[in-house]
C-alpha cells in the first residue's frame, strides 16, 4: 500500500507571517512551488497557495499588496497527513474538507507537503495501470489454454495499435482499441480445448461452437464499466462490411471502427503463423487476402493503413515471437 511519503514533495518553503503577499508571490516564484507553509515564531500556522492569491487578493489595487499580510489570507485551520497514513485516505479527507494542500508530518514535524492535484494524478495512473494488469491477466487465461493462441492476441494488439496510429486515432481510442484487441478472443475460455487445437477441418457443430466466442466474451465483459466500449468491440470483431460476418451480421457503419481494426489485424496475424489445422500461410498471402477483400469483407481505410505498415515493416513481429 502506498502512502502519503511515496507522494509528498519535500521542498518545504516557509515564510513568517508577518511578511506580505508581494513577499510570499516572489518567494513562490523563486522556489518554483504553488504552496507555502506560514509560520509563526517556530509554529506552522497555516498554507498560503496560488489559489488564495488569486481568489482573494484585489488585482485591481496592486499598489496594496506590499502591504497585506500573509495572516490575512493564508489557510489557518490546519489538518495534518500523518507520513505513514495511505494515500486514498488522504485524498479523501482533501476532498471532503475542501483542502489542496496539506503539510505531511513524521512525530509532530512537518517533512513535507502534499497537494491533492498530485494525488489524483497519481491515483488515475495507478487506476490506469490496474485496468492494464487486470486485462492482461485476463489475456494470459485465454492464451495458456492452448499453444496456437499463445501470443496472438498480443500481436493482433500491436498490428491493431500500428494501425490506429496509422490513421490518427486519438491516445484515448487507441487506449481502447488496445485492451480490445488483447482480449478480443477472450470467450474462447468456453470453448473446449480439443475443439481449439484440434488438427484438420472442424466439423460444423465444432465450427458453431467456436463463432460463439464473440458473444460468450461480450457476456464476460458486459458488466464491467470499461472507460471503452470494450464488450462491443469484442463482440463485433468478426463482422465483416458486407454484413456476411457474425454474429450479428452487421454492416459498414453499424461496426466500430475499432472492431474493423482489430478484424483485419486478426486476419493478418492468422494466416502469418501456424494453426492447428494448417501451416502458416506467409505474410505475402496475407496481404493478398485483406487486398482482394477491401471494401468487400474489410473497411478501405484499414486495409490501406495495414498494406502500408507491413509493406514498410516486412518483419512487423519479430521472427522470435511467431511459432514456427
Ligand atoms: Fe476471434
Amino acid at each position: 500500500m502506498k502512502t502519503i511519503a511515496d507522494y509528498m514533495t519535500k521542498t518545504l518553503v516557509t515564510i513568517d507571517c508577518e511578511k506580505s503577499v508581494l513577499d510570499a508571490l516572489k518567494l513562490m516564484k523563486e522556489k518554483s512551488v504553488s504552496a507555502i507553509l506560514v509560520m509563526k515564531d517556530s509554529n506552522t500556522i497555516g498554507i498560503f497557495t496560488e489559489r488564495d492569491v488569486l481568489f482573494k487578493v484585489d488585482f485591481s489595487n496592486l499598489e496594496h499588496l506590499p502591504f497585506i499580510k500573509i495572516k490575512e489570507l493564508m489557510t489557518g485551520n490546519l489538518k495534518m497527513a500523518d507520513i505513514n497514513a495511505s494515500y486514498i485516505n488522504v485524498m479523501e479527507t482533501m476532498q471532503k474538507n475542501k483542502i489542496r494542500h496539506m503539510p505531511v508530518v513524521e512525530d509532530g514535524f512537518v517533512k513535507g507537503m502534499i497537494s491533492l492535484r498530485d494525488l489524483m494524478n497519481h491515483y488515475n495512473e495507478n487506476m490506469e495501470n490496474l485496468l492494464e494488469q487486470t486485462v492482461a491477466a485476463l489475456s494470459s487465461a485465454v492464451e495458456k489454454r492452448d499453444q496456437y493462441t499463445a501470443g496472438h492476441q498480443e500481436r493482433v494488439m500491436q498490428l491493431a495499435c500500428a494501425i490506429g496510429k496509422e490513421l490518427f486515432l486519438t491516445e484515448k481510442e487507441l487506449g481502447g482499441l488496445r485492451m480490445a484487441a488483447v482480449i478480443h478472443d477472450i470467450g474462447k475460455l468456453f470453448i473446449p480445448t480439443d475443439i481449439l487445437t484440434k488438427p484438420g477441418k472442424l466439423i460444423e457443430e465444432e465450427m458453431n461452437l467456436i463463432k460463439k466466442h464473440p458473444e460468450k466474451g461480450y457476456e464476460i465483459l458486459k458488466g464491467i464499466n470499461f472507460p471503452w466500449p470494450l464488450a462491443e468491440i469484442v463482440l463485433q470483431h468478426h463482422e465483416k462490411i458486407n454484413g456476411s460476418g457474425y454474429p450479428q451480421g452487421l454492416k459498414d457503419n453499424e461496426i466500430i471502427f475499432e472492431a474493423k481494426i482489430i478484424c483485419v489485424a486478426d486476419v493478418i496475424e492468422a494466416m502469418a503463423t501456424n494453426r492447428p489445422y494448417r501451416p502458416m500461410l506467409g505474410m505475402d498471402k496475407a496481404l493478398q487476402e485483406i487486398e482482394k477483400n477491401k471494401n468487400i469483407l474489410y473497411d478501405a481505410s484499414v486495409v490501406d493503413a495495414c498494406v502500408t505498415i507491413l509493406k514498410r515493416d516486412k518483419l512487423f513481429w519479430k521472427t522470435d515471437v511467431v511459432p514456427s
